[in-house]
């Protein structure tokens, strides 16, 4: 059946063997990381899900109060902040596989309700929390998966990954880096790379071949708006040495064979050319070399590739507002070194932050926290907060940090991911018994649903419709 008969049969479609496979499979991946985590001395404890807001960048789900009318919790988008208060109590090393609530657009990676195992160590810096849960995912595959990872996985900056790559969270499995050739298309008159901000091609490896035919697809592709590129400029590098593309009529062969020797592109290969404003057009080359990657088959199936991404900055800018949002979360440290510029010049600040990538797919993320009340509040501060807003929100860590806060730092994995990824299967949802459709429903218990008369009024809500 289709997804919507699988999901309001969910009991039914679950007795298949590939569905229940998966649940198993999670069962020991479960088992697993609470015995390595025991074993290195942590120790699982239970958080709240009843409790205010916590600012992990998607919006909260809300349960009303019936003893406090007019008052509502919030469900943890994650347990930060308690794991936090932990390590001020005492618990220097703890873990918890942890339910989380985010109220944001659902994708075959997301899901509303999902798991995290979720981590915090005391005294440590960036190098230990890395070492000490690369540690653990070396387990997990050596265990599950038979896969032995021998050297440390490696790391990237930031912005190096941005550069090479368009993304975060980069697939290392495949090369076909970003080429930068803005310089080389300059004085021809070709005003789409004239007017450019950046002009990036990448080299499609043995795809000079293509079609006329599939370069249009790929076109109409890169223009629908989900990636929103305005064209796609393609160069074929033919047997005979010559080139083909679609602006023969502004650059010549020369020309063309520069971009070819800058891309490092040899005969059989096909250069695809995006230009625009710099992030944008990076973000949909990204797009593109993965759908080449997988399309060329540039890397085996059952091949893992890890990469820790890292000096992420601290802040970024939400163009809209012009407001600075913090790109994990407001309790990442600042590097040292760049404290200085949290006023002055708060978009080169460079946070102690780490995701942990593989096969691009984004596993994990943490940082070391801040453990100072003064430069917390100097965050809240360049966030946008007042003071009051600050006190009313945050107050209990901002006081909790005055009774001896330890340093400290952590990490929380994506569990449904992980298992997903290590079964090499996109969706999480076959790796969850009760999974939500992309509306946010759960379309067999028919959930959400709206409340009777009499528990409204026992809570205090009214629903007003809109006119
Ligand atoms: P973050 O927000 O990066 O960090 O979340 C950690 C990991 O959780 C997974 N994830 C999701 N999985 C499924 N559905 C979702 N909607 C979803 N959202 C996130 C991702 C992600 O890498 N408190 C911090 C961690 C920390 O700083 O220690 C946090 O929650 O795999």
């Amino acid at each position: 059946g289709g997804e919507d008969i699988r999901m309001k049969y969910r009991y039914l479609d679950i007795r298949r063997n590939p569905i229940k496979n998966n649940l198993i499979f999670r069962h020991q991946v479960t088992m697993e990381v609470r015995k390595y985590l025991s074993d290195h001395g942590f120790i699982e404890v239970e958080t709240p899900y009843l409790i205010k807001s916590t600012p992990e960048g998607a919006r909260d789900f809300v349960v009303p109060s019936r003893m406090n009318e007019g008052q509502f919790y919030a469900l943890p988008q994650s347990p930060q902040t308690f794991k936090q208060l932990l390590m001020v109590s005492g618990y220097d090393r703890y873990f918890q596989i942890v339910k989380c609530f985010r109220d944001e657009d659902l994708r075959s990676d997301r899901q509303p309700e999902f798991t995290q195992i979720d981590c915090e160590m005391a005294f440590v810096n960036q190098q230990d929390v890395i070492s000490t849960f690369e540690g653990l995912i070396k387990y997990l595959f050596e265990k599950e998966k038979n896969i032995l990872f021998k050297n440390a996985f490696p790391k990237i900056t930031f912005n190096e990954a941005i550069k090479r790559f368009g993304s975060d969270k980069p697939d290392m499995r495949f090369g076909m880096e970003f080429n930068y050739i803005k310089d080389l298309t300059k004085g021809f008159n070709f005003k789409v790379f004239d007017d450019a901000q950046t002009v990036i091609a990448i080299c499609a490896k043995g795809a000079g071949n293509f079609t006329r035919k599939k370069i249009d697809e790929l076109t109409n592709w890169v223009k629908r708006p989900q990636i929103g590129a305005k064209g796609l400029i393609y160069v074929k590098c033919n047997e005979d040495g010559s080139f083909k593309s679609s602006v023969d009529k502004f650059f010549n062969q020369t020309c063309l064979s520069k971009w070819a020797d800058n891309c490092k592109a040899e005969k059989g290969d096909l250069l695809l050319v995006l230009s625009g404003k710099k992030s944008s057009t990076q973000k949909q080359m990204s797009e593109l070399r993965l759908r080449l990657g997988k399309e060329l088959e540039l890397y085996k199936k059952d091949e893992y590739q890890p990469v820790w991404v890292v000096d992420f900055p601290l802040f970024e800018l939400d163009e809209e507002s012009g407001d600075f949002h913090a790109m994990h979360h407001p309790f990442t440290s600042p590097k040292n070194e760049d404290v200085d510029l949290l006023f002055s010049s708060p978009e080169k600040v460079r946070a102690n932050a780490y995701d942990l990538a593989i096969n691009g797919v984004e596993v994990g993320g943490g940082s070391i926290r801040i453990h100072d009340r003064i430069l917390q509040e100097k965050v809240f501060n360049c966030l946008g907060f007042t003071k009051d807003e600050v006190n009313s929100q945050f107050g209990f860590l901002l006081n909790a940090f005055e009774y001896g806060a330890p340093p400290h730092g952590g990490i929380a994995f994506g569990f449904d991911r992980l298992c997903a990824l290590m079964a090499n299967q996109d969706n999480i949802r076959d790796f969850i018994a009760f999974p939500k459709n992309n509306s946010g429903r759960d379309t067999m218990i028919d959930a959400p649903s709206e409340l009777d008369d009499i528990q409204k009024k026992e809570l205090g809500i009214k629903i007003i419709d809109e006119i």
